[in-house]
This record gives C-alpha cells, sequence and structure tokens, in this order.
C-alpha cells in the first residue's frame, strides 16, 4: 500500500508542530521544504522526530558535487530519512552526493537520496524548450539515470510512476506528489487521485494543500487514507 507523506508547507515552527501533532496517529511520515526549513532551522526535524515522525527534508538541492556533498551531509546531520536533489545536477553531483551520505550514516539509519525528475507543476508548455522533448518522456529518462547512478528512487508524478517502475527495480523507490482529490486550479498539473497514484505503483503520495488548507485537515486526511486501503 502507498504511504502519505503530508507537505507541512506553514511558513512557522508553532504552525507545523501544531498540525502535526494532530495528524501524529494517522501518518508516519511528514515533509519539510524550504518555506518551514529556512525559517524554522534544523530544530524542526528534530522535533518532528522526537514526535515519532520519519522526515522527508526536500530541500531539492542543486549545486556543484562540492557544495551538494556538503549539504547532504548536513541533511543527515540534522536527522532527515529522506532528501531530494535535482537530476538536472549530473551524474557527478549525484554520485558526489551519495558517497556524502554513506559516509554521514550511522548504523541501522537509513536516509533515502531521491532524484527530482520534471516538477509535477510543469507540462510541455512549461518547457525551456517545449517543442523539443516530451515531458514524461524526459521524465522518463531522468528516472532510469536516478536508478543507474544510484539513487533510492525518484520523484516523478503519478502518471509516470507506473512505467518508471518497469523501466527500474521494485526497490526503487517512486515518490509522487501532484496528488489531488478533486480537480484544483492550482499549480500542479500532471495531477492524479490518491487511487491512481497509488494503482500506478507509488510508494509514496505526497500530499499538501488538499489536506493543509481543508477546513477539517485531520478528516481529509483520514479521507485519502481510507481511499488507499
Ligand atoms: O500542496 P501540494 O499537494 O501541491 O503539495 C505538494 C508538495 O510536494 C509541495 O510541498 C511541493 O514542494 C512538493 N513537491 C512537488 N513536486 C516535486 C517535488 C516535491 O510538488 N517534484
Amino acid at each position: 500500500m502507498s504511504k502519505v507523506i503530508l507537505a507541512l508547507d506553514f511558513n512557522d515552527s508553532r504552525t507545523a508542530l501544531d498540525f502535526a501533532r494532530k495528524i501524529r496517529y494517522e501518518i508516519t511520515w511528514v515533509k519539510v521544504g524550504l518555506e518551514l526549513f529556512v525559517r524554522a532551522g534544523p530544530e524542526i526535524v528534530a522535533m518532528l522526530k522526537r514526535m515519532d515522525f520519519n522526515v522527508f527534508l526536500d530541500l531539492k538541492l542543486l549545486d556543484i558535487p562540492n557544495t551538494v556533498s556538503g549539504a547532504v551531509s548536513s541533511c543527515v546531520d540534522v536527522g532527515a530519512d529522506m532528501l531530494t536533489m535535482h537530476m538536472l545536477g549530473g551524474e557527478k553531483m549525484i554520485r558526489t552526493a551519495i558517497n556524502a551520505r554513506d559516509r554521514g550514516v550511522r548504523a541501522n539509519n537509513k536516509v533515502l537520496l531521491l532524484g527530482v525528475t520534471l516538477l509535477t507543476s510543469m507540462e510541455q508548455k512549461d518547457l525551456p524548450w517545449p517543442d523539443q522533448r516530451n515531458t514524461h518522456e524526459i521524465v522518463y529518462d531522468l528516472a532510469q539515470k536516478a536508478h543507474g547512478w544510484g539513487l533510492d528512487g525518484c520523484v516523478c508524478s503519478g502518471l509516470e510512476a507506473k512505467k518508471i517502475r518497469t523501466m527500474t527495480s521494485d526497490d526503487f523507490y517512486l515518490v509522487t506528489p501532484g496528488i489531488r482529490t478533486q480537480p484544483a486550479e492550482d499549480d500542479q498539473k500532471r495531477v492524479v487521485t490518491p487511487e491512481q497514484a497509488q494503482k500506478s505503483g507509488a510508494d509514496f503520495l505526497v500530499i499538501g494543500r488538499p489536506v493543509i488548507q481543508s477546513p477539517d485537515p485531520v478528516k481529509a486526511l483520514q479521507g485519502i487514507i481510507s481511499r488507499l486501503t
């Protein structure tokens, strides 16, 4: 069964922690992105870990290999369980990041490194060269490279997950944002429902606004989880 990762897309730690307390018994994974991390700092990761959450630190790293390697070491040190980096950084950046992770993890501690393929907010016309290559083809290509270069998984849309599974392996983690329970006019473009994402073979569904902007977030989250069982 796919697991839900709740995106704590808030700009202060008190709101994020209050929210985390409410959903504490519903799920085991939460995501901290740049909006929250920049304001709350590494302590937010420690506090969520003390609440027994696994923390996906979604900083989407992209820089020269030496800088990304340092950033990965820092992310491992602060206790992240899952990290993201852009595939656009290329093979050297990715392999250096994997080495940094391997040096930093302590025994029995697993930190998953994921490659971001193409953001789920992008459709064909949003590509820098929209006439040249198909969005999904680019995602398949980057996912295959992520697998080949030794990453633990990739971030893709539920529209691409099924094919990526056939191109990679059963233990390659497929993490899918762009989950919508009903049609929404927002920045996400390559969207699927929770059921479709699960059916596509996604291991994790990253969900933010359909839950955190709901008038009753706990009920909204429980509703999504019940659709997955
Ligand atoms: O609010 P929404 O459900 O669109 O949130 C999706 C979350 O997933 C956001 O926190 C966003 O940063 C994240 N994400 C994404 N696309 C990626 C990687 C992460 O939307 N490729």
